[in-house]
């Protein structure tokens, strides 16, 4: 049994959402999981086995916090099995544009100089809910010119789970074959 840290960089949800999952199928698997969010993440990685980091992509970046904390663990973090997940809606979407996706992950590996053993893109969820008045125009905006869905009285999940849990389960099994 590993001890896995899930950190998640989520803004509105999705990617926490995400990380719970990816806990709940370690979990099954016979894993311990910690699910944490990035932001303000003190405590120290020593207590866990393997981490997998997860964070959202909002204006072409991932957050800055979650930059600082990368670079500020990044030497703890090279002597661990780590994953990483990157969710937007360039990985699944409307308008989906997965190589946009995978250069936001990519420059986010060269920025930081950490290379994770796994690392991924999922698509994420528009959550017009939670947006207030101006994220919620932006976005009917930006989603309608992709020509996708900008009823903003629902929320739309893009993300696919089937994909996530072969995530985890890749993951898992690094984890029991000791790489
Ligand atoms: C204000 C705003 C800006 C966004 N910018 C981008 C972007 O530049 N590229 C992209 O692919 N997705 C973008 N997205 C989509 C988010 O990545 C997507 O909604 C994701 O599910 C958010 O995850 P979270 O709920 O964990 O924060 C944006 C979403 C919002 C609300």
């Amino acid at each position: 049994m590993a001890r896995v840290l899930i950190l998640h960089a989520s803004c509105e949800g999705q990617t926490a959402r995400i990380a719970g999952r990816i806990a709940q199928t370690l979990r099954e698997i016979g894993h311990a999981a910690d699910v944490i969010p990035a932001r303000g993440f003190q405590a120290g990685l020593e207590k866990y086995d393997a981490v997998m980091i997860g964070s959202s992509i909002h204006y072409g970046h991932h957050p800055a916090y979650l930059r600082t904390l990368l670079r500020r663990h990044r030497t703890a973090l090279e002597a661990m099995p780590s994953a990483f997940f990157s969710v937007s809606l360039s990985a699944g979407g409307p308008g989906a544009k997965p190589r946009a996706a995978r250069r936001y992950l990519e420059g986010l590996q060269r920025q930081i100089g950490w290379r994770p053993q796994l690392t991924t893109t999922f698509g994420g969820a528009l959550q017009f809910s939670k947006y207030g008045r101006f994220k919620r125009l932006l976005m009917i905006m930006i989603v309608g010119l992709a020509g996708g869905d900008t009823n903003a009285t629902r929320d739309y999940e893009y993300t696919d789970w089937n994909a996530v849990g072969l995530f985890t389960e890749a993951f898992a099994q690094r984890l029991n074959s000791g790489d």
